[in-house]
């Protein structure tokens, strides 16, 4: 393997900074990112061979992939497109946009758990960051002990991250109003400001900045060596290849067969040293689904869609767990300002209290369903649970313009469980790359899950009572709590049948109205299906180094930590460290390098196009919403 000594790269980089200097700050539209090339444009007959082949762009691949590139070649393999130039990736108000575009080259893939519950899996570069509501808060510290990691060299790595892609909110009027009414109702003290993890309330960090424009874990490539570096887009991984011909030797990982954008047949190869290494970062659906359609999984399954054995490992695909949230809808006087998440509530009883506004109101939100974020108040929970699909799903979302204008005006309380506890798992339902697998989360199997979503709606409950909130509402004294859950209730959009009891047991309503933040992970855990180094047990030259990795959420929400697991183990991975605790030293120098470095951010074109300050708020959204639609029909 081709090492650069420490010396000469750190003159690179100075060198490096010096050229970006001179240039001035503002002067760059673009970030210095490696050429993003579709999948194409590969071709295998040049011979080319990396020291590590990364599979999925996303959150713990982009920060991987500029890490390791410092000192080795790599190529990134992402199944989707671009972040870049693409609107609605790029704003937060598009956050609802990009969740409920579901053609095939939407950069949210949707799948429903067995549970019922909507959910979405990311197919772009940046992954989960590109498509995310922007939450950025650290880890608690329980969980990187738990994790086995050094907890100081994690204090020192999650900076590198945050210098490149995260910034503070401008906090929005429900958001604040969600921060005295959390201190009103005694989730204290105040933390003010800060990325760590604290019991009481605080404003965390975002990746989007003061304009709305969202930077994401595609941004980190520009930390990259670009010429060590090779990212393509549209390639679709359906298979690790791999060396089993060794004879009492360990199966060895040396390629991937992958698919280009125009379905054309592709494979990338390991340079033939010892370190080499597949690195799958395909996320907690794409990982253990990628494993076992390269044959690594419970032997039955394998066997049932003639998947040939490589290894034997009924832990690929079990433990899968998704954060349960439960949102309560609060109609308003007025259409509150678009925010996603900004403030949270830590609590002592293990949930957290986190708040959205203003999703239902753009003229667009009256054409599709919005997940969590939407006031779909109305004819869903009439619609019998057995004809509860997606189809009626999108004929109720059709008839939208028939609410009354208040379920346009409102914001959301969500309360979602640390852990969780309870899991679930996930298995093949055929042999293509493109289908999700089937799974299966068992929100509230564990009781200690349920008895957290009691406590959670509990506390909901006191916050909107405070004088802070009760202040924002229709009627100004507040609501009651039963005609609150009524109403979160018939805004609810999941396949999971209601009750009459809803409003009345807190239990049933958990149940009933459980939807995703979209937090799920498992299915490669740390100690059945990879080692303490995520390397995949069993075979050589392969480790997983994503969310599919973690038997509980980090923090209150995961994304600071999967890119702190991406960068940090990017030098980990080096076959001289090979731990976490190792990568210390050689970590620490990667992050010095740089700190000297400290490249600009820079904004890319489309910025320009529509910053959101300028934006005016559709005030009287409801029945705008409805003159827009009228136009429709
Ligand atoms: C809508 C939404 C909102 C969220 N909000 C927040 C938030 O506010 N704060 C927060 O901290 N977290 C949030 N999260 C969670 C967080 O974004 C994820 O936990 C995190 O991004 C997971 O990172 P990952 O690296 O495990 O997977 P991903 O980031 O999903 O990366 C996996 C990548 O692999 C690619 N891939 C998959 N299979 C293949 C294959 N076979 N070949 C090639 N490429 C492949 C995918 O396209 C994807 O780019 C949110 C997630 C979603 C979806
Ligand atoms: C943005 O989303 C809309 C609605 O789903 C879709 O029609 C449009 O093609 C998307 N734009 C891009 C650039 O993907
Ligand atoms: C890491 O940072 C957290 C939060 O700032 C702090 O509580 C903890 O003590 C630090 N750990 C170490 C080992 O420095
Ligand atoms: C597996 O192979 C057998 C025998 O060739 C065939 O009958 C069966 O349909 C195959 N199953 C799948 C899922 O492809
Ligand atoms: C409630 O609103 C009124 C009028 O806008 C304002 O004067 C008052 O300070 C608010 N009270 C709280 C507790 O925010
Ligand atoms: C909500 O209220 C309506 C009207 O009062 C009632 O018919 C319905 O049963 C209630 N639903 C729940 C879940 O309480
Ligand atoms: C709510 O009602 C349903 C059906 O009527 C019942 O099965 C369920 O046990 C009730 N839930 C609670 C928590 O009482
Ligand atoms: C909706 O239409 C009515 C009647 O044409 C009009 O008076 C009103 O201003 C419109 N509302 C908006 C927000 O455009």
């Amino acid at each position: 393997m081709a090492l650069i000594s420490r010396g000469f790269f750190f003159k690179i980089l100075a060198f490096l900074c010096f050229i970006r200097s001179s240039q001035g700050r503002n002067h760059f539209n673009t970030l210095d990112l490696p050429s993003l090339m579709k999948a194409s444009s590969f071709s295998t007959i040049k011979h080319e061979t990396y020291d590590y082949i990364i599979v999925g762009g996303g959150t713990a691949g982009c920060p991987l992939a500029a890490t390791l590139s410092q000192k080795y070649r790599v190529l990134l393999l992402e199944r989707g497109g671009s972040p870049y130039g693409n609107r609605n990736i790029s704003y937060l108000e598009n956050f609802h946009i990009c969740l409920a575009d579901d053609s095939p080259n939407s950069p949210s893939q949707a799948f429903i758990s067995t549970d019922g519950v909507i959910n979405a899996r990311a197919r772009v570069l940046g992954g989960g960051t590109s498509v995310n509501a922007g939450f950025y808060s650290r880890a608690d510290s329980s969980f990187v002990q738990d994790a086995g990691w050094d907890a100081e060299l994690v204090n020192q790595s999650y900076p590198w991250i945050e210098e490149r892609v995260v910034h503070w909110p401008n906090i929005s009027p429900w958001q604040a109003a969600l921060r005295d009414g959390l201190l009103e109702a005694g989730v204290s003290p105040y933390n003010g400001y800060t990325y760590d993890h604290l019991f009481g309330t605080k404003v965390g960090g975002t990746i989007f900045d003061e304009t709305g424009y969202r930077h994401t874990a595609a941004d980190l490539l520009a930390a990259g060596n670009p010429n060590n570096l090779r990212v393509l887009l549209h390639a679709s991984v359906n298979r690790i290849i791999f060396n089993t011909e060794q004879g009492k030797r360990k199966p060895r990982a040396i390629g991937v067969e992958f698919k280009d954008e125009n379905g054309g047949n592709k494979h990338a190869f390991l340079t033939r040293n010892k370190g080499s290494e597949i690195i799958v970062s395909a996320g907690a659906i794409g990982s253990p689904q990628l494993l076992l359609l390269s044959g690594i999984g419970p032997r039955k399954e394998l066997k049932k869609h003639n998947i040939s054995v490589v290894l034997r490992n009924e832990h690929v695909g079990k433990g899968m767990s998704d954060n349960p949230l439960n949102s309560i809808f609060i109609p308003t006087k007025n259409a509150p300002k678009q925010s996603l998440i900004e403030t949270v509530g830590i609590t002592e009883g293990g949930v957290f209290i986190e708040a959205s506004s203003g999703f239902s109101q753009s003229p667009d939100s009256i054409h599709c369903h919005h997940g969590i974020m939407s006031a779909e108040i109305g004819q869903l929970s009439t619609i019998p649970p057995k004809q509860r699909n997606l189809a009626s799903v999108q004929n109720y979302v059709h008839n939208k313009y028939s609410l009354p204008k208040e379920v346009f005006s409102g914001g959301f309380i969500l309360s979602k469980i640390d852990g969780p506890l309870s899991t679930g798992n996930l298995v093949l339902v055929d042999t293509d790359i493109n289908s999700n697998p089937t799974v299966t989360f068992n929100y509230f199997k564990h009781p200690k899950d349920l008895s957290r979503c009691v406590y959670g709606i509990k506390t909901v409950d006191r916050i909107l009572k405070t004088n802070h909130f009760s202040n924002f509402t229709l009627n100004g004294g507040g609501y009651p709590t039963e005609i609150l859950l009524n109403m979160s209730v018939t805004a609810n959009i999941n396949l999971i049948p209601k009750h009459t009891n809803d409003s009345t047991s807190l239990e049933q309503f958990c149940r009933d109205t459980v939807v995703t933040i979209w937090h799920y992970h498992g299915g490669c855990h740390v100690g059945k299906v990879v080692d303490q180094q995520y390397r995949v047990i069993g075979v050589s030259g392969l480790r997983v180094i994503d969310g599919s990795t973690l038997f509980r959420s980090p923090g209150t929400n995961p994304q600071a930590t999967v890119m702190m697991m991406g960068s940090c183990h990017g030098a980990a991975a080096d076959p001289q460290g090979g731990t976490i605790d190792q990568c210390d030293e050689m970590w620490l120098g990667h992050y010095h390098e740089h700190l000297v470095c400290a490249p600009e951010l820079r904004q890319t074109d489309d910025r320009r196009i529509a910053p959101l300050a300028t934006l005016a708020w559709i005030v009287e959204a409801g029945s705008d919403a409805r003159n827009h639609t009228e136009g429709e029909h």
